[in-house]
């Protein structure tokens, strides 16, 4: 997969955006550990847990997560993950994960990061994007509405956070990258009539 992309953040800072790639497993290890607990208890995974990331990089598959890293001197700094749905009929789907390190928050690098997932969504022809998330991480509510995104769903105690031992709704934050067209669903909906 090539990719690559110099962007300036809000403060001047350079970082350039590229994939993962199987030599980052102890960049990107290092990039989840330094995590605080109160930015992790929302994430769906326990990254956190050194051997649940190291399985992400060891199984690294572009045609299913596409991982895209921030790096600023030679470290990870942030980290978006654009999962294809292995659904035939969900094929112009796709779901976005997204993790900043606390020094890089409120620079735009979320923006950048998003921005570059969605060029590559795009160029695979997915449609619609969505991110999932607990209602209660505010920050990613509101940084995924100022990228455009909107609520579309919430979905009752879906999440189960080990830091407050709480079940928190999850909203479903979707936008359309691509125009639908209706004329490609009658031929789908034809075979059930
Ligand atoms: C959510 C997250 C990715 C945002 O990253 P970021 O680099 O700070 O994002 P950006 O700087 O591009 O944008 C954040 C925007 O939200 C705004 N914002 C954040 N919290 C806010 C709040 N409580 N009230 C108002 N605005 C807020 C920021 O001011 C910024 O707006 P601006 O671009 O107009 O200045 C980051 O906070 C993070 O890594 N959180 C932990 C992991 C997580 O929860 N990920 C989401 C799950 S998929």
């Amino acid at each position: 997969m090539e990719y690559e992309k110099m962007v300036v953040l809000r403060d001047g800072i350079q970082v350039k955006i590229r994939p993962l790639r199987k030599e980052d497993e102890e960049l990107l290890v290092k990039f989840f550990k330094n995590l605080d607990v109160s930015d992790v208890m929302f994430l769906m995974d326990d990254v956190r847990n050194e051997e649940v990331v190291r399985e992400w990089v060891r199984g690294l598959d572009y045609n299913w997560v596409l991982p895209l890293v921030a790096v600023h001197n030679a470290e990870i700094v942030g980290d978006i993950a654009l999962k294809f749905s292995g659904r035939e009929r969900r094929k112009h789907v796709a779901e976005l994960t997204v993790t900043i390190a606390r020094d890089f928050r409120g620079k735009g690098l979320g923006a950048a990061l998003n921005e570059a997932a969605e060029d590559i969504a795009r160029q695979k022809g997915i449609r619609k994007l969505k991110y999932e998330t607990p209602i209660s991480n505010v920050r990613a509510v509101i940084s995924a509405e100022l990228w455009g995104y909107t609520k579309e769903a919430v979905l009752e105690k879906e999440f189960y956070s080990p830091v407050d031992k709480l079940l928190h709704d999850v909203v479903v934050l979707t936008k359309f990258i691509q125009p639908v067209e209706v004329e490609e669903t009658p031929e789908v909906i034809e075979e059930f009539l």
